[in-house]
């Protein structure tokens, strides 16, 4: 295990070199961080949550035909991938102001925005990941306009699926971060749904209470971060305790 190739090593997940050419192993480590890594811990038991969470939800998402990396679930704490090229770009979906986008425009946290809204962030620590435009995406090379059509199109049927799957367990998505990388098949290149869909990149709240169940627990000190990425997993069904129990899908919440 420990004599496997390290392809990449970021904040939440290393990538190994996978068994066959173009494959690469996925794993989910303990780390959280926020602010650009100035706030760091370890919580036990993130990693395999946040693993089986975001290969719940990409496969589902391969189900209805959004392209993704993910092959299959290897354990606890891995999947294996396709390898792609990181678009360096974070997209942003937003459906309900919160974080930075109620201290930029000061829109109180809760409020339900006109529209869904797409951001992009240009992916670089030292720089603090800066939000940037369309135009600046281009102009620097980082993708291309269809690249840019691609994920737009690809965020928002990704938003609708996870908007109605949320729901239907009591749970409202209010944004979430996702990231895209170029497949290279042949003399093709296409683009597809990379990294992971977890509560550490979705603002996820209870509908009822409100209550947060995602990494704005850790990022706001409020506690109670495993607890709430537990609820979120066993509401989707896929919480695996110790005795095997039933992991046939979401349950719906009356
Ligand atoms: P923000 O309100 O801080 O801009 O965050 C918007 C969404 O993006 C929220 O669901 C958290 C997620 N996110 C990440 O996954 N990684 C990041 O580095 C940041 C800043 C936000
Ligand atoms: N990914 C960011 C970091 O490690 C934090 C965040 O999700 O807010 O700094």
């Amino acid at each position: 295990m420990s004599r496997r190739r390290r392809v990449y090593e970021g904040k939440a997940k290393v990538l190994y070199e996978g068994p066959e050419p173009g494959t690469l192993i996925q794993h989910f480590k303990d780390d959280a961080t926020a602010f650009d890594a100035t706030k760091r811990a370890t919580i036990e038991g993130k990693g395999v949550l946040n693993n089986r969470i975001s290969e719940f939800i990409f496969t589902r998402l391969n189900e209805i035909g959004v392209p993704t990396h993910f092959i299959r679930s290897l354990n606890m704490r891995e999947q294996l991938i396709r390898e792609v090229e990181i678009i360096p770009c974070e997209v942003v979906v937003r459906n309900v102001a919160a974080g930075s986008l109620s201290k930029r425009l000061g829109i109180e946290e809760g409020t339900m925005l006109p529209r869904s809204i797409i951001e992009f962030y240009y992916k670089n620590d030292e720089l603090h990941d800066p939000m940037v435009s369309e135009e600046h995406i281009t102009a620097f090379g980082w993708a291309t306009p269809q690249e840019i059509d691609d994920m737009m199109a690809l965020a928002l049927r990704i938003n609708d699926f996870l908007t109605g799957l949320f729901l239907g367990v009591g749970i409202r998505l209010v944004d979430f971060k996702v990231e895209f990388g170029r497949l290279y098949e042949g003399d093709m290149v296409r683009v597809v749904l990379a990294d992971e869909i977890s509560p550490d990149c979705c603002r996820l709240w209870d509908i009822r209470t409100n209550d947060k169940l995602d990494k704005d627990r850790f990022r706001r000190d409020m506690g109670g971060l495993v607890e709430a990425y537990q609820e979120v997993a066993r509401r989707l069904g896929v919480l695996v305790e110790n005795e095997p129990k039933r992991r046939g899908g979401p349950t719906l919440v009356k």
